[in-house]
């Protein structure tokens, strides 16, 4: 029993008038509509969607392949069946190609027909059914989708308030457990913080985490490097100045201080503002003003300022390097970072950084094998977290799968000597001399180190801060096999 709808087109009004009767005594339930020009037709087919059409493939007006072309372009899914007549090869080879379902050779013959035609209502229904399954399935990943963004969207701003600016302590234990906490309590107030700590500790990420997990996050963060400046522009940068405040002064400039607006003024390396400036700071921090050069009228500071030092900031007041009362004041809340060879986390970071650096190069490496961790643990990291990535970086590129004690070979190894100004020594290991010796290697060492951290790789620079020649430098460097092209974009990390 088949139901469904046709429409049959034909110019011959008696084939028109048999068709359907002849059709419909076999098929119960089929519905058939007749059309005996292609322009009906194709007003029938624009009104309704039947389950097949049946068409002589020469009718009047257009011919029926104009009529499939029409058919296959607005009803793709419905089968078109062609009636043609005899030495009409070439047309049915067409109608074919050009995507009829079947077609019917007059004389007709009526098994055949109603066969094919119960087939092609078959397939409608058929592709009907498919295509309600796929929008069900479609509407259904659509609905998925949208959790699924709605949900990344909810993780991604959680993550922004609370996780991301700490993701850098994950899994953080004892000591760094103990920053994260402090961290998390002075975000939101409007206290000044101090934050020290080595060269390559972390400073500026606990900076910048203070200010993404304050009210201020969506305020600019600034951050002004005080020992990048010359002495002669820290205060036009600082603070601004007015047109013509001074030679070359041809435009009026907004300070840092302004532009951090309502943000977070990050000073790092503070030790270097020269004294005069260091006045102008005390006013900023305790008035909440400053003065643009070559301006009376002062500005209101409204940005909270957090201080970075790889000195100890005490220890250069003390000394009179650094202005008392300026100090008191950046202390209000001071965050000491941990140099890594005193973390617990040396291993928790390195395998963290351990896919990144995987990601980075294209070359995933699995793991770090035992030896290779104990060399780890071992050395004493004067460049602290930023070495330690550099390190797994080089390991990375060098290594197929597992990190291996041979990846790691810009990690000197300890001589007993080395090893003894660490320990005690084994008796008998090494004299005094020895041991004298190796302390002044491993200061050398360690000063070559964080100076070509300093100047990111650069060996004339580095030669010139330590007050020594570039062949020096260069003769220490095979010496103590260090290679100044690793500390190359350290700093731009
Ligand atoms: N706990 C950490 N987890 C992940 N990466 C870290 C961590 N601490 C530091 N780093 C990375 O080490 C590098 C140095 O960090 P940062 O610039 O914050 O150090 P710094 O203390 O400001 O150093 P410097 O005194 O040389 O300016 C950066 O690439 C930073 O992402
Ligand atoms: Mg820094």
């Amino acid at each position: 029993m088949s139901e469904g709808h046709v429409l049959i087109v034909d110019d011959d009004p008696a084939l028109l008038q048999a068709l359907p009767e002849a059709l419909q005594m076999r098929m119960t339930g089929l519905t058939v509509d007749t059309a005996q020009s292609g322009a009906v037709a194709l007003d029938r087919i624009t009104a309704r969607d039947y389950d097949a059409i049946v068409t002589d493939i020469k009718i009047p007006g257009m011919d029926g392949l104009e009529l499939l072309a029409e058919i296959r372009t607005h009803r793709p899914d419905t089968p078109t069946l062609m009636i043609t007549g005899y030495g009409e090869h070439d047309l049915v080879v067409q109608a074919l190609r050009a995507g009829a379902y079947d077609f019917i050779r007059k004389p007709i013959d009526r098994d055949y027909f109603v066969g094919s035609l119960r087939r092609a209502i078959e397939k409608r229904g058929l592709s009907r059914r498919v295509k309600g399954q796929q929008l069900a399935v479609e509407r259904h990943l659509n609905e998925l989708e949208a959790i699924v963004e709605e949900r990344t969207r909810e993780l991604r701003e959680t993550n922004q308030v609370t996780e991301s600016p700490l993701r850098f302590l994950i899994g953080a234990n004892g000591q760094m457990e103990k920053i994260v906490e402090q961290i998390k309590q002075v975000a939101d107030s409007p206290l000044t913080v101090l934050v020290e700590g080595e060269t390559g500790t972390g400073k500026e990420l606990v900076a910048r985490a203070i200010h993404q997990l304050s009210a201020r996050r969506e305020k600019p963060f600034v951050a002004v490097d005080c020992g990048a400046i010359p002495d002669t522009l820290i205060e036009s940068e600082l603070f601004g100045h007015e047109k013509g405040a001074f030679t070359g002064a041809h435009q009026r400039k907004e300070g840092q201080f302004q532009l951090a607006g309502g943000g977070t003024l990050f000073l790092d390396e503070i030790v270097n503002l020269p004294l005069p400036t260091q006045a102008k700071l005390l006013r900023a921090l305790q008035e909440r003003q400053v003065q643009p050069l070559g301006s009376k009228r002062p500005v209101q500071v409204l940005a909270r300022i957090i201080a970075a030092s790889n000195v100890p900031l005490e220890r250069e007041a003390r000394a009179g390097r650094f202005r008392q009362d300026v100090y008191y004041r950046l202390n209000e809340f001071a965050i000491t970072l941990p140099p890594l060879r005193e973390r617990d986390n040396i291993l928790h970071l390195a395998s963290e950084f351990l896919p990144e650096a995987g990601m980075e190069l294209g070359r995933p490496c699995r793991k770090i094998s035992e030896a290779a961790a104990q060399v780890l643990l071992r050395y004493h990291w004067p460049g602290n977290v930023r070495e330690l990535r550099n390190v797994i970086r080089r390991a990375v590129l060098l290594a197929a799968d597992v990190i291996e004690p041979a990846h790691l070979s810009v990690i000197p190894v300890d001589s007993p000597a080395t090893a003894a100004l660490r320990e005690a020594p084994a008796p008998g290991d090494c004299s005094l001399k020895e041991i004298a010796d190796a302390a002044a290697a491993q200061a050398e060492q360690d000063a070559i180190r964080r100076v070509l951290q300093l100047t990111s790789g650069n060996k004339s620079e580095a030669a010139r801060l330590l007050r020594t020649d570039y062949k020096t430098l260069y003769l220490k460097l095979k010496q103590y096999r260090i290679d100044a092209a690793l500390f190359r974009e350290s700093r731009a990390s």
